[in-house]
């Protein structure tokens, strides 16, 4: 079945929703058959792909780059597309025309923006654009400067108060769901029990209606830092240096390639060139 921003919102209360983050189509693609209900091409992608330090570098350029490839490879998944920094904040008309660009150049079925009230004029425009938006709270790595480091939100009383007010506002704006980035398990829990719309967690515990994780995290690719809420899945990272030493070491000692890997020729042809 095709996941929508509709199945998203239908799914509250009933089925917990599961994301992962992809940039590429072949990742897309295996996500896609693994039967993901939705992909989010992050800004993410500035670090995990890119190597900056944060996504703060990341364009519309990039994003649209890379939605284009993960929408060839989603059949039935969601694709949410990421609002790269400075591109909706500026205005509520930069922030429809980019958005418009995620979807109509980058293939994406919905965007996602990083704000709680302050973005709620940008998110009503969006989504009276008919373009369907998830909205992004608690630690918001496009305010890394402004929250000095990449903290966890929401601790003290009345942090946890302008969270949940927040919430409210990115779900009256007309979100169809919301991630919960960096905040307390019990404040979560709490946040998704008054939205009628999904909460998407990502460190926010188990009270959230689905979870989302970078993949190259999940999967070990990624080294430079393991925050506290990932779940390593597999040793990805592990396996692909085996196999590029063992590649290595194959083409040096002349084991590869075999014969079987080569391209026959008449040996007539070859002889007339000697
Ligand atoms: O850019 C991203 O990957 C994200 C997730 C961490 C939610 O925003």
């Amino acid at each position: 079945m095709k996941n929508t921003s509709v199945t998203f919102k239908e799914s509250k209360n009933k089925e917990k929703l599961t994301m992962l983050t992809a940039y590429d189509y072949s990742t897309a693609k295996l996500m896609d058959e693994s039967g993901i209900n939705g992909i989010l091409v992050g800004d993410s992608l500035g670090m995990v792909c890119l190597g900056y330090e944060d996504t703060l570098p990341v364009t519309m350029e990039d994003m649209i780059h890379h939605t284009k490839a993960v929408s060839r490879g989603a059949k039935n998944t969601l694709v949410v597309a990421d609002l790269p920094f400075m591109s909706y904040q500026t205005s509520v008309y930069d922030a429809v025309v980019n958005a418009g660009r995620l979807i109509k150049e980058g293939g994406a079925q919905a965007i996602k923006l990083e704000g709680g009230k302050d973005m709620h004029e940008q998110i009503k425009a969006i989504v009276n654009a008919s373009i369907p938006v998830m909205g992004h709270i608690g630690l918001t790595p496009q305010s890394v400067n402004s929250f000095g480091g990449f903290k966890v939100q929401g601790k003290s009383e009345e942090a946890a108060k302008k969270l949940l007010e927040d919430a409210l506002s990115v779900e009256k704006a007309g979100a169809f769901a919301i991630v919960l980035e960096c905040v307390p398990v019990k404040l979560a829990k709490l946040v998704s029990s008054k939205l009628s719309i999904p909460t998407i967690g990502i460190g926010a515990g188990d009270g959230c209606d689905g979870q989302i994780l970078v993949y190259q995290d999940m999967l070990g690719m990624f080294s430079d830092f393991t925050p506290k809420f990932v779940k390593k899945y597999a040793n990805v990272g592990e396996v692909m240096k085996l196999a590029f030493k063992e590649y290595i070491n194959e083409v040096k000692d002349g084991i590869f390639p075999e014969e079987k890997h080569g391209f026959k020729i008449d040996d007539e042809v070859i002889e007339k060139l000697y």
